[in-house]
């Protein structure tokens, strides 16, 4: 049995292995020997992962398991009254604990209730998609949408602990693979230019499942997060491939969706166009990000009649600083600037960019 690492954001632990010898059973011997345990599941999770943890922690036997369904519809207020309201059922006080066992919808949602629910539960993450264990169950940031914004209603709080197992991400779906994919070439291309070749070099999916990978990828947000919890100003590198990624993904929400990480790769490529132009890096690395990244992301159509849209989009951002669009822009590969100013015309050419090597793809 493989042993565990362990990282550490402030006090909490984030142990990357095996969670057989992971120090889980003995935090719940130490700290939640009397308490209820109640776990937060999607009907995926838990049918794929709630088995392995049913089977081998026999502290789980009389836990509560909430399912609800998967998607990121159900972070919504109506899904986290109901919770409450079962938590309430069960008769939860501040001494138990809550378990989420999910993706990143899982995660938020269950960090939310359990930050708010009698002013503060303690929980601990399990995450189980490669998006939640390298990126969102990391930073305490906890959150639900309101109508079509998102993470509009939410909380910096952080859990007891954090469980990595990537054994997990065997029945993880492709596509969900490639979203935390995006998030690990980020964390590379900000941070870290080895890693960045190493992924670069990948020719399948599952070579992601690797403990490695993702125990760097963990280690390049928690040294963010360390450095600037509140986001004042290094965090903001995280945004990166983000600015131009959401308006992509709002503007593909009324159109035909594409999913976040599919949104960031082509967010990173435009920003990384944009880096280009502002002489930030040289046109070889720009055309070195393509080649990686088009090996796993296509490139939609977009009209050029749509490109309005789409900058206006980009006005919305929360990270904007009066009128000015400003976004993270690397400087090279495994360095970020944040506060840039972009300008609409290099948002124009960016996307102009997108749409040249999707026709050069055709
Ligand atoms: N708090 C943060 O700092 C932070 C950071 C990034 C993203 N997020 C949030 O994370 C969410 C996206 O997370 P996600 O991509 O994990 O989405 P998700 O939670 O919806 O999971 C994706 C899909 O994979 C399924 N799944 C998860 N683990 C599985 C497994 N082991 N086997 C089979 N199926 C499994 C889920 O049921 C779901 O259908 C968004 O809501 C986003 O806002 C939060």
């Amino acid at each position: 049995m493989m042993a565990t690492s362990t990282l550490f954001l402030d006090t909490t632990p984030v142990e990357i292995g095996n969670l057989n010898s992971s120090s889980l059973p003995s935090l719940i011997a130490d700290k939640y020997n009397k308490a209820k345990i109640i776990v937060l599941s999607d009907t995926n999770t838990y049918e794929h992962c709630w088995p392995l943890l049913q089977t081998n922690f026999d502290f789980l036997s009389t836990a509560e398991i909430l399912v609800i369904d998967p998607g990121e519809e159900n972070k919504s207020i109506e899904i986290c009254t109901q919770l409450l309201e079962s938590l309430l059922d069960y008769k939860i006080d501040r001494h138990d604990l809550l378990l989420t066992l999910g993706g990143g919808v899982v995660s938020d949602l269950g960090g939310f209730i359990a930050s708010i629910y009698k002013r503060g539960l303690d929980f601990i993450h399990i995450p189980t998609s490669l998006l939640g264990m390298v990126d969102a169950s990391i930073g305490g940031k906890t959150g639900i949408n309101l109508q079509h914004y998102k993470n509009l209603i939410g909380t910096i709080r952080f859990p007891m602990a954090t469980y990595i197992d990537p054994q997990f991400l065997y029945t993880l779906p492709e596509k969900e693979l490639k979203n935390g994919m995006a998030e690990m070439f980020k964390h590379a291309l900000i941070q870290d230019e080895n890693l960045w070749e190493k992924l670069s070099a990948i020719k399948q999916l599952e070579e992601l499942i690797s403990e490695s990978y993702i125990q760097r990828s963990v280690h390049i947000k928690i040294e963010i997060v360390k450095n600037d919890p509140t986001e004042k100003g290094l965090r903001k590198i995280l945004n990166f491939g983000h600015t131009i990624g959401h308006a992509l993904e709002s503007y593909f929400f009324t159109h035909d969706p594409i999913d976040h990480g599919h949104a960031v790769a082509l967010g990173m490529l435009c920003e990384t166009h944009i880096a280009t132009q502002q002489k930030k890096i040289e046109h070889a690395t720009l055309q070195h990000v393509e080649t990686v990244l088009l090996k796993w992301f296509d490139i939609p159509f977009i009209p050029q009649t749509e490109f309005p849209t789409i900058i206006n989009l980009l006005y919305h951002d929360k990270k904007n600083y009066g009128n000015k669009i400003q976004c993270s822009l690397i400087n090279r590969i495994g360095n970020c600037l944040f506060d840039q100013v972009i300008h609409e015309q290099e948002c124009y050419m960016a996307l102009d960019y997108l749409q040249k090597i999707t026709r050069y793809n055709l």
